[in-house]
């Protein structure tokens, strides 16, 4: 037998999340998602709000809220069960290892601490510098990401930042260590269409300069275009299409792939104003404290046949490489 555990450097496989609120039913937010990763890689997860992305980005780094409970699958991160790790271990992959750039930067970086001290407490924490070595290697990470007066942006407060500045800050915290794997959540869904594509062609360097792995999350098709290599497409906390993103921009399969990258690219052509929540499709995601047996978008899918009530549609692989959740690509009679 083959050996591919080399190949890849993240394996998530079926992982299952379910939320307890204090009140109310509980909610699966994750049902059965499986995805691999390779080194230098870069892989969109593209979906609504709602179908999952934050809580995706949370399980892999282990840091889901008290009431989230990880009940069934594994990540393997270098062939080491993340689930298993104790959380000495854990402490030190995340950001050294494993970061995440979160969906708020704004309610990530601390009001009272500079943003040059915010970026040399990851420092600190990880890495054996002296105050001095530790004050340049700030220096370094800023410019990196962006700022033309380093020294300037050092002694600032969050406050005192605009909304892409502090993207910038929450990037070069993320990035200090030179992690393998970087999770952006939303990276530049709060920011203006130009500085979207400054935080684009960042990450990208990124990726280019150090070999970094990328898992980018967000709700807008074209934000991966000439990003990202392979891309994700999640509904209602499962993933139901992969393929490379050439494939999702030129020929999608799914019919929700068909419908949101038709949206996203029809308003560019047509320079539509681009609201931050793109694209809307026709219908509601279904309720999450009670999902239906059969495909979750059977309810607003034109295509729609009885089977796809009946029970959910395996995976098909009806181009290389791509992989879809849909009875369209085969075994349309039970
Ligand atoms: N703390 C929580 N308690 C209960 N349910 C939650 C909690 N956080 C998220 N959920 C539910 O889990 C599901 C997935 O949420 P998640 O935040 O992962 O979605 P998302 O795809 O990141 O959405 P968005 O694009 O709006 O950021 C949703 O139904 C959400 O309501
Ligand atoms: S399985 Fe059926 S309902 Fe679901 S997307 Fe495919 S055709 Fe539409
Ligand atoms: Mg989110």
């Amino acid at each position: 037998m083959v050996d591919n555990s080399n190949k890849y450097l993240l394996q998530v496989h079926e992982l299952k999340v379910t939320y307890f609120p204090a009140n109310g039913d509980p909610v699966r937010a994750l049902d059965g998602v499986s995805l691999d990763i390779c080194s230098g890689e870069v892989v969109g997860i593209l979906g609504e709000s709602g179908c999952g992305k934050s809580t995706l980005a949370s399980a892999l780094l282990k840091m889901l809220p008290p009431q989230a409970k990880c009940e069934d699958g594994s990540i393997l991160f270098r062939g080491r069960d993340l689930l298993s790790l104790p959380e000495r271990d854990l402490r030190a992959i995340r950001g050294q290892e494993i970061s995440l750039i979160p969906q708020d930067p704004a309610l990530a970086l601390n009001p009272v601490m500079t943003a040059g001290s915010q970026v040399s407490e990851v420092l600190r924490s990880h890495l054996p510098l002296n105050t001095q070595q530790r004050r340049q290697g700030v220096l370094d990470l800023l410019r990196e990401v962006g700022f033309n007066e380093p020294q300037e942006i050092y002694s600032t407060y969050p406050h005192q930042l605009s909304g892409g500045q502090r993207q910038r800050i929450a990037i070069a915290q993320a990035v200090a260590c030179r992690p393998a794997l970087l999770i952006a959540d939303e990276a530049t869904s709060e920011l203006d269409v130009s500085l979207q594509a400054e935080i684009v062609t960042l990450l990208s360097q990124i990726r280019r300069q150090h070999g970094t792995a990328i898992l980018a999350i967000s709700h807008d098709p074209v934000f991966f275009a000439g990003f990202a290599d392979r891309m994700a497409v999640m509904y209602a906390g499962r993933i139901v299409e992969v393929a490379s993103t050439d494939v999702i921009f030129g020929r999608p399969l799914h019919p929700y792939t068909q419908a949101l990258v038709r949206i996203a690219t029809s308003s560019v052509v047509t320079g539509a104003a681009k609201s931050a929540r793109l694209p809307v499709i026709d219908g509601e995601t279904p309720n999450p404290t009670s999902l239906p047996v059969g495909c979750r978008f059977e309810p607003r899918c034109c295509e729609r046949m009885d089977v796809c009530s009946r029970r959910y549609p395996p995976e098909f692989m009806p181009a290389p490489l791509a992989n879809v959740n849909c009875f369209k690509y085969g075994e349309h009679v039970d």
